[in-house]
């Protein structure tokens, strides 16, 4: 079965929109492994809008299980990740100006770069995943510069409705076969939710699925433990 990895920069948004302590990412981490994470998933922004450095460092020196920090090929970022040693490092693009990341990572037009940071992300023992659009170019792309893993990005299926649902999954499916058959780890996230998650995490073939916005919009209710939980269930059940 694939492991979860809970987001939490949600928590980290909800601090920032008062600029205080509370609620603090920290403590979410702790919530969401009681509740059953196998990985807990942060995006360090260049931006800081939510998780800042403290946090990272706190997550870093607390959480034993799975540490995957998202983050973009900014030169600053990449010297935190090189310092901090999260367990694995989740390559993302980053624009100032999205709400959330929009897009895959365009691994081949930024190869150039990619391999340097993957070749000093590896020195470091740090596991690289790339966050891309399921296309061939993409993941072949990813497999050449020695990444070990690459997170399907979920977003357009998430976001599709009526007959463009089927093509957004086929895209999934046929991007998953390709990265197992050139011998990459797969993971997929981005806009899954309870409603929407079942046909990708019924999908054999699945390492990890990040969810963050739907697990923490669930846990305003039922608190994070329960929230992790009802998501961790959805994941087991869809591949008996
Ligand atoms: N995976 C990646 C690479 C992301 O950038 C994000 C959003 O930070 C997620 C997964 C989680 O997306 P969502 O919050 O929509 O579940």
């Amino acid at each position: 079965m694939a492991g979860l990895g809970v987001n939490i920069d949600h928590v980290a948004t909800i601090r920032q929109a008062r600029r205080t302590v509370e609620p603090d990412p920290v403590w979410a981490a702790a919530e969401a492994v009681l509740g059953g994470a196998d990985c807990i998933t942060f995006h360090l922004r260049k931006d800081r809008r939510h998780i800042n450095d403290r946090d990272a460092r706190l997550l870093r020196e607390t959480v034993r299980c799975k540490l995957n920090m998202e983050m973009s090929l900014d030169e600053e970022i990449v010297q935190i990740a090189l310092d901090l040693r999260p367990d694995q490092a989740t390559l993302v693009p980053e624009n100032r100006q999205e709400i959330t990341t929009e897009g895959g990572l365009d691994v081949v037009a930024h190869s150039v770069r990619m391999g340097e940071v993957v070749r000093r992300l590896h020195g470091a023992g740090i596991v690289v995943s790339a966050f891309i659009d399921p296309q061939e170019e993409q993941i072949r792309t990813s497999s050449e510069l020695r990444c070990e893993a690459i997170e399907i990005h979920t977003g357009t299926y998430a976001n599709a409705r009526a007959e463009a649902v089927e093509p957004a999954l086929a895209s999934i499916r046929d991007g998953l076969g390709l990265a197992l058959e050139v011998g990459l780890v797969v993971h997929a996230g981005h806009g899954l939710t309870y409603q929407n998650v079942h046909p990708v995490a019924a999908m054999a073939g699945f390492t990890e699925f990040n969810i963050g916005h739907s697990i923490i919009s669930r846990a305003v209710f039922t608190g994070l433990r329960q929230a992790t939980a009802d998501m961790k269930h959805l994941l087991e059940r869809a591949l008996r």
